[in-house]
């Protein structure tokens, strides 16, 4: 039976803003994370492989020296990992018209509701973090019947199984990590869509291809590198949907796209976050 190691930042109060501990929890390899209110406290997983114990006492070191009051770090058994996720993880709706449902709950969708189905494993995209609900918004927002959609970093799948539910002819999803490749291929089946999905890292197999969508939500330092290359894989008029952005990093992501030669066309913000549609 495998475990997993759970990292835990305690908070004498809720910060207003939980991105700094979020986002370094992602940095130490745990892209999901839970948060609770009474008392004030964030967790993030690492199955327990070989150097886990290692990564997670330099994660607690890390939450701490960022201004958590104490991290705490304790074995969870598979089945009870399960089970917290599983509490923690409810259908909840996004936008107009999208509704997020676990596999293992029951949602009585509205008329013209879009579900997604999704069981994220370990791969980072269920729609409780604000960088996913901001690009699934922009990407409702847009007329996709018929479009091409490619998600470059698709973690769960859950923009490309929306993409495809939204009307898209075509869709790409591709991520640098195999599992969340792996997860994605899983949730597509469940939502009886299909789509190409691949490993490969940034925008490199994109080569030669144009698209009416690029979705990229991936950190600002990802988004700014890859920035220059993007006007060459969207059609004229294409947009380009960015997130993962940390308020503080906006003002150099939005200037390396400008300096790319796109246009911000919007721009959403939650809880310190920042996504943006950007048009070529
Ligand atoms: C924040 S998650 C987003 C997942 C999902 N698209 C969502 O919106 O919830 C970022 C994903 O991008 C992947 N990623 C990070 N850097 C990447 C890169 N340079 N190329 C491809 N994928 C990358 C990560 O493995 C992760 O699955």
């Amino acid at each position: 039976m495998s475990a997993w190691i759970e990292v835990k930042a305690w908070f004498d109060q809720a910060p207003e803003d939980w991105s700094p501990w979020i986002d370094a929890f992602d940095r130490f390899g745990c892209p999901g994370t839970l948060q609770t209110d009474q008392p004030p406290t964030l967790s993030g997983f690492f199955p327990e492989l070989e150097g886990a114990r290692e990564q997670a006492e330099c994660l607690k070191r890390e939450l701490v020296r960022i201004g958590a009051r104490e991290a705490t770090s304790t074995v969870v058994p598979e089945e009870d990992w399960a089970e917290l996720w599983k509490q923690h993880f409810k259908p909840r709706r996004i936008g107009q018209r999208l509704v997020v449902r676990p596999s293992w709950e029951e949602y009585d969708a509205a008329p013209g509701d879009v579900e997604i189905v999704l069981d994220p494993g370990q791969a980072f995209g269920t729609g409780e973090h604000p960088t996913t609900r901001l690009c699934l918004e922009l990407l409702e927002a847009l007329e996709l019947q018929g479009k091409s959609v490619a998600d470059v970093g698709c973690g769960s799948g859950i923009l490309a199984v929306a993409a495809v539910k939204l009307g898209a002819a075509r869709v790409l999803a591709t991520d640098l990590d195999l599992l969340a490749v792996e997860v994605a291929k899983e949730n597509a089946g469940r939502n009886g869509v299909s789509f190409e999905c691949f490993v490969a890292e940034g925008m490199t197999e994109l080569a030669g291809q144009r698209w009416d969508v690029v979705l990229s939500n991936i950190i600002s330092a990802t988004l700014i590198r890859l920035a220059p290359g993007v006007p060459e894989h969207l059609v004229p008029g294409g947009c380009w949907i960015v997130s993962g952005i940390i308020e503080n990093n906006w003002p150099d992501v939005l200037a390396a796209a400008e300096r790319a030669g796109l246009k911000l066309e919007r721009h959403l913000a939650e809880d310190g976050w920042v996504a943006a549609t950007f048009r070529l």
